[in-house]
């Protein structure tokens, strides 16, 4: 175990399980660099076709660990977060995520790099960036509209509303929903396949049907650009206060004097 990442693997398959339970698997800089650290390794292996996501103790992940985005906040290109999700975005092995319980943030933008998600009936998903101040991230903000359109883009992302599973569905944001408790060994069975599969002709497949991730890396990039000094608005700092005091945030406008 690294950082609260349990890392398996076996066959060509590299399992990456967020192990943070108690804080809902939201994840710190260490985890980042966990994460993008197996995932390098991941893309030099030509033996590992499959990389799979989940979380334990029924949550996927509820987004960076906000006090984490204070203290630690990512203020580069090669921040542990942004070489994380470059490596998502290029990654040439398949990406499956089995996700349960909370998906937020990160956890849900995540998925727009995934080729399979598998959700169980309590995955709930979030993007509650505008509820912090912030903006979104993973490329999302090019990512989402294009997979939903632009309208309910806009209502995921300007209200950041919580969505169930069947919704996320609908959205073509996850492609089964099962029961909480088939979730593993539905993942499992799928990964099964996929390992099956002739591994060139995967591999080509996905990269024909991903296309070039160039627009990806440049819309990464902007975001980011926008995304880090956001971190140290006042903005933020009240979302997350408000997080911790349990209250509603106050973005009402000061007076000046
Ligand atoms: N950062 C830091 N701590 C977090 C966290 C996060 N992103 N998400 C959850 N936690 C902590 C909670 O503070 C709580 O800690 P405590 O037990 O010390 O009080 C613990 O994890 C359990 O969370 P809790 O809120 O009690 O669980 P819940 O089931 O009621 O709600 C969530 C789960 C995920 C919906 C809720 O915790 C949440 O909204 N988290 C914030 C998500 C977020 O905004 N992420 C950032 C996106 S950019």
């Amino acid at each position: 175990m690294t950082a609260n990442i349990l890392i398996t693997r076996r066959d060509g398959l590299v399992e990456l399980r967020f192990d943070r339970p108690e804080k809902k698997n939201a994840l710190t800089t260490a985890m980042y660099a966990a994460l993008a650290d197996a995932m390098t390794a991941a893309a030099a292996d030509p033996t590992v076709r499959v990389i799979l996501f989940s979380g334990s103790g029924g949550s996927f992940c509820a987004g960076n660990d906000l006090n984490d985005f204070l203290a630690n906040p990512p203020n580069s290109e090669d921040a542990p977060v942004f070489r994380f999700l470059r490596a998502l975005a290029q990654a040439e092995a398949i990406l499956v995520a089995a996700v349960s319980g909370p998906a937020v943030g990160v956890g849900t933008t995540m998925l727009l790099h995934c080729d399979m998600v598998i959700a169980g009936e309590s995955a709930k998903f979030a993007l509650p960036f505008v509820n912090l101040g912030l903006v979104p991230e993973a490329a999302s903000s090019l990512l989402l509209p294009r997979l939903v359109g632009q309208q309910r883009a806009a209502k995921l992302l300007l209200l950041g509303e919580a969505f169930d599973a069947r919704a996320a569905k609908d959205l073509g944001l996850v492609g089964e929903v099962v029961a909480d408790a088939d979730l593993t060994k539905t993942a499992e069975a799928l990964v099964g396949k996929l390992l099956a599969k002739a591994p060139q002709a995967l591999r080509l497949t996905k990269q024909l049907m991903k296309g070039t991730t160039a627009t990806v890396g440049e819309r990464m990039a902007e975001e980011c650009r926008v995304f880090a000094p956001r971190l140290d608005s006042a903005e933020f700092k009240e979302a997350v206060s408000a997080f911790f005091d349990k209250r509603p945030p106050d973005f009402s406008p000061k007076p000046t004097k």
